[in-house]
């Protein structure tokens, strides 16, 4: 089987029904998609499947042969951040990390897709991704301004304070 994972063809070794999470995780090394229930039901697992969101957690490998796989990895680097990426940091929409790499990924499908500013679109479109941290406000908010395609001091936080750690973003 292969796959474009994050732009770079790979050939996979994993046996054909070997989830897509434990591809990326075990034999690739890409980390950013999150093993939470693996029920399908956290969304922490979350990436782009031909730039659709998917759980990666239910996806048997072989179901996406040849498939475009996008991870957080590929939407951008630290010092290169997307515009997702950079909302999430100015919006402090992070606390622990584990459920931002779906958040994410959720986010960008959304985008991509043309997604409004709209509040309860974006609630909808983020609709089973579970965070315990956020409250999930900064989470829409962040998604909010990228879709009205805002541009972001990322030396300060939304709320005008220096911007000192964005744990566990990686
Ligand atoms: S780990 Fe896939 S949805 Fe929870
Ligand atoms: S679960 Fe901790 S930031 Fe969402």
């Amino acid at each position: 089987m292969n796959l474009t994972v994050n732009g770079v063809d790979t050939t996979i070794e994993s046996g054909p029904l070997t989830s897509l999470l434990d591809v990326l995780r075990e034999e690739l090394g890409i980390t950013s998609a999150k093993a939470g229930c693996e029920q399908g039901g956290c969304g922490a697992c979350t990436v782009l499947v031909n730039g659709a969101s998917r759980r990666s957690c239910l996806t048997p490998v072989a179901s996406i042969d040849g498939a475009a796989v996008t991870t957080v990895e590929g939407l951008g680097s630290p010092e290169h951040m997307s515009p997702v990426q950079q909302a999430f940091t100015h919006h402090y929409a992070a606390q622990c990390g584990f459920c931002t790499s779906g958040m994410m990924m959720a986010a960008q499908a959304y985008i991509e897709g043309g997604g409004s500013d709209d509040h309860e679109a974006i609630q909808e479109a983020l609709g089973g991704h579970v965070c315990r941290c956020t409250g999930y406000v900064k989470i829409i908010d962040a998604v909010a301004a990228v879709a009205r395609g805002e541009s972001f001091d990322l030396s300060v936080t939304a709320a005008g304070t220096a911007m000192t750690n964005i744990g566990g973003m990686a």
